[in-house]
């Protein structure tokens, strides 16, 4: 089965970190969140992946020479202009061929669904398009869905303003549709599958979803970049494991690292203590610092504290300062 994997967002939320390395190449337990989203795909019985580009396709390219990835082919389809999500998997469909019932997943959704099973409920139920559903405190911020007993989607509201949907189940972001679905998407405009296709699907009827109880969180701000790296240490997901420490990683005998991800190419210095954090290729951190619960990319100086911080590769916080929920350099400046 072939898949489309949307991957041409900005990763703004995820700034300054996707100043440098697009959000689908930020690892999570040293591989990256792109490999862990196909390798669950392949899992499922996808031997073919095509990532929708928005745009610069190369880091990709360099990371998988050979075109394969997890085991599973892939392909790359750039958009001239980023086409919304409906239009990339339009796009990229075409680009790849597509002419059979096939998955789509959003790129930056991490989660142990059994893919084969949802292929199993789409078919029985004859649908034109079926979609996963996780149960979630807050829908507000994602696309709701109001449904029948036996899965039929009576309604799909994107982003519905807060108190106006009642359920917590919310669009997962992976779907399997048959190729009528891409007979609905304009050729080569912007179009939301969220907002314009699904809401379609469902008033003919044809739209289905399946709620499960998997591991799954959608990686699109920092601190849920965080957990996900922290889930893969304490062991929360079903097929994957890291080791804290990558063998590539400088880290001075005597520091203290605790329930923490340190990337091969990290340094850090003699007496540091980094706890419930990822430290990412290229950062520093130097002697008797202290880095709770942060990313860091960046440099951390000699004796520093930084907590609940952000540091980009260009972000620097000097020797023996105190640092608290920060991001560096600051995204929303100049
Ligand atoms: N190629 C391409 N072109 N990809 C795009 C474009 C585009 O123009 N716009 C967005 N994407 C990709 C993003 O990179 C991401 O992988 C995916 O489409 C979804 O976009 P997000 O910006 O992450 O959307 P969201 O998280 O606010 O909401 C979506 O995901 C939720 C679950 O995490 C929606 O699908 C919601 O309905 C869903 O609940
Ligand atoms: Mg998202």
């Amino acid at each position: 089965m072939r898949a489309v994997v949307l991957v041409g967002g900005f990763g703004t939320r995820l700034r300054p970190l996707t100043h440098t390395i697009p959000k689908p190449m930020l690892p999570v337990g040293h591989l990256p969140i792109i490999e862990r989203v196909v390798a669950n795909l392949g899992r499922g019985g996808v031997t073919e992946v095509t990532l929708a580009l928005g745009f610069k396709p190369e880091p990709f390219i360099d990371a998988f020479p050979g075109g394969a990835c997890a085991g599973v082919q892939l392909r790359y389809a750039v958009e001239p202009e980023p086409l919304d999500t409906a239009g990339a998997i339009r796009f990229a469909a075409d680009a790849s061929g597509i002419d059979d019932t096939f998955v789509v997943a959003n790129g930056d959704v991490l989660t142990d669904l059994d893919v084969a099973e949802l292929v199993r409920f789409h078919r029985e139920r004859g649908a034109e398009a079926t979609m996963h559903l996780i149960a979630v405190d807050d829908p507000s911020s994602f696309g709701v869905v109001a449904m029948d007993e036996d899965g039929r989607v009576r309604r799909f509201v994107e982003k519905p303003a807060p108190g106006t949907s009642s359920g917590n189940l919310i669009n997962a972001g992976t779907y399997i549709l048959e190729p009528s679905v891409l007979a609905r998407i304009p050729l080569g405009a912007r179009s939301s599958i969220e907002r314009v296709t699904f809401p379609a699907v469902a008033s003919d009827g044809g739209l289905y979803a399946k709620a499960t109880e998997d591991y799954w969180l959608d990686v699109g701000r920092p601190e849920l970049y965080l957990s996900a790296n922290l889930d893969l240490l304490a062991g929360r997901r079903r097929y994957d494991t890291a080791t804290g420490i990558h063998p590539g990683a400088a880290v001075h005998p005597d520091a203290v690292i605790v329930d923490s991800t340190v990337a091969a190419g990290a340094r850090i210095d003699s007496g540091a203590s980094v706890r419930e954090s990822v430290i990412l290729s290229g950062a520093v951190i130097g002697q008797q610092a202290e880095v709770v619960a942060s990313v860091i990319l960046g440099t951390v100086g000699a004796g520093a504290t930084v907590t609940g911080c952000v540091l980009g590769s260009e972000g620097v916080v000097a020797a023996g300062e105190r640092v608290a929920g920060e991001r560096r350099p600051d995204p929303d400046a100049g």
